[in-house]
């Protein structure tokens, strides 16, 4: 039997701290807003939060280029990415950051039982240091020819041309995109979650309904490749929160950003007397919790995620739902060719409503993606 009125907590993915919140963006924003406006008009307790996803790199180099510090720019973009929200009528009920309070404790707390169940290793690592800059340097910051077709400037990941999927060490001629040094190999200690402990549950979890089965056939790709441990640390420099037991060790990002969804439902629950964050996440709770998110980003939300919240002794979501990506007229979206329009640009020259009833009439409980098509 349903519980009536439901208790439903809604999120939708943390957007980036360093960029503007595009039309993109807003299918998912636009989609979770008319979910839940819906779940509150049956008069159900629906609570939508989200906040900002505020540490990692890029945010890093980004506040340094600007001769700010990254607390800056993330109250800077905070203050421009609510307002664009509130352009297009989205109704968070809280709208928080993962560099805050709530989000240090609760990752704090996450990692410490998941280090006490057995399930957190140490291991040394090699990886891409630019020794100019004097950093290690993720994938996306190294660039080179491709090993397999020869084509320039390619990331250290994927070669966008042809295809193929390396390891930035195989890449020709590699320099630091921050740098323009070439990057040597150096050796690290890093933590790691260990997520093939999970691998029952979460295919219990995801076989009982909880995803979509389009992301379901996809995840059993992904079990059936193996289950790897999932790299949680990052070395100084680093801007998130330092690891308890490991000075120099920073969370990567993807640790502390769904976390992010817990902090900012806990900094509501401080302000609203209706509201316990208990009665939400503890394991057996009656309460329903939803993510919206779109489907790039399903693997952390239907492996890691629920896998993380189980060990550490939190229920898992309800649902996670994901939605195909925009495309504007048949195409990615693209600064040169005029189809890179952010949620700004578009409320200074049409109507809101418009778009939220173009994506409405769009979309459906499938992944594909949806085309804007001007
Ligand atoms: N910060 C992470 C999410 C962390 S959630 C714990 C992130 N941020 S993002 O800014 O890149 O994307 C935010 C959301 O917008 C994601 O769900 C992403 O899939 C969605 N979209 C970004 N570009 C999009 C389109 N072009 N089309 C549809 N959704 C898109 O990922
Ligand atoms: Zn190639």
């Amino acid at each position: 039997m349903p519980n009536n009125p439901r208790h439903i907590l809604v999120t939708s993915a943390l957007p980036y701290a360093n960029g503007s919140i595009h039309l993109g963006h807003l299918v998912e924003y636009i989609q979770t807003d008319i979910w839940v406006r819906y779940q509150k008009m049956q008069g159900n307790q629906a609570i939508y939060v989200c906040a900002d996803d505020a540490h990692g790199t890029p945010i890093m180099l980004r506040a340094q280029a600007e001769g700010i510090t990254p607390e800056e720019l993330i109250a800077r973009t905070s203050e421009e990415h609510q307002a664009d929200f509130a352009g297009f009528a989205i109704g968070f009920d809280n709208f928080h950051s993962t560099h805050s309070d709530e989000n240090r404790e609760l990752a704090t707390l996450i990692y410490n039982r998941l280090k006490a169940g057995g399930h957190i290793h140490k291991r040394t690592i090699k990886q891409a240091y630019d020794p100019e800059k004097q950093m290690f340097l993720p994938d996306r910051f190294i660039k080179g020819e491709c090993p397999r077709c020869g084509a320039q400037d390619q990331y250290g990941d994927s070669c966008e041309v042809c295809g193929a999927t390396y390891s930035p060490t195989e890449l020709k001629n590699a320099v630091s995109v921050i740098s323009g040094a070439k990057p040597v190999e150096k050796e690290s200690e890093h933590y790691f979650f260990a997520l093939g402990d999970f691998e029952k549950e979460i295919r219990e979890w995801t076989a009982a309904g909880h995803i979509q089965p389009a992301i379901a056939n996809k995840l059993d790709e992904w079990f059936d490749a193996g289950l790897q441990d999932w790299d949680i640390s990052r070395d100084a420099p680093y801007f998130g929160f330092e690891i308890p037991d490991a000075p120099g060790k920073y969370f990567y990002v993807w640790l502390d950003a769904p976390i992010g969804y817990m902090a900012s439902f806990k900094n509501l629950c401080a302000r609203r007397e209706d509201l316990d964050f208990d009665t939400y996440w503890k394991p057996d709770s009656d309460a329903e919790v939803y993510h919206f998110i779109g489907k790039d980003i399903a693997y952390f939300h239907t492996l890691f995620w629920p896998a993380m919240l189980s060990g550490a002794g939190f229920r898992k979501p309800t649902a996670v739902y994901c939605h195909g990506f925009l495309t504007v007229n048949g195409q990615k979206m693209s600064k040169s060719r005029g189809t890179f329009i952010t949620a700004r640009t578009y409320l200074d020259n049409l109507n809101p409503e418009y778009l939220r009833y173009y994506y409405a009439a769009k979309l459906g409980d499938g992944i594909d993606d949806i085309d804007l098509n001007l």
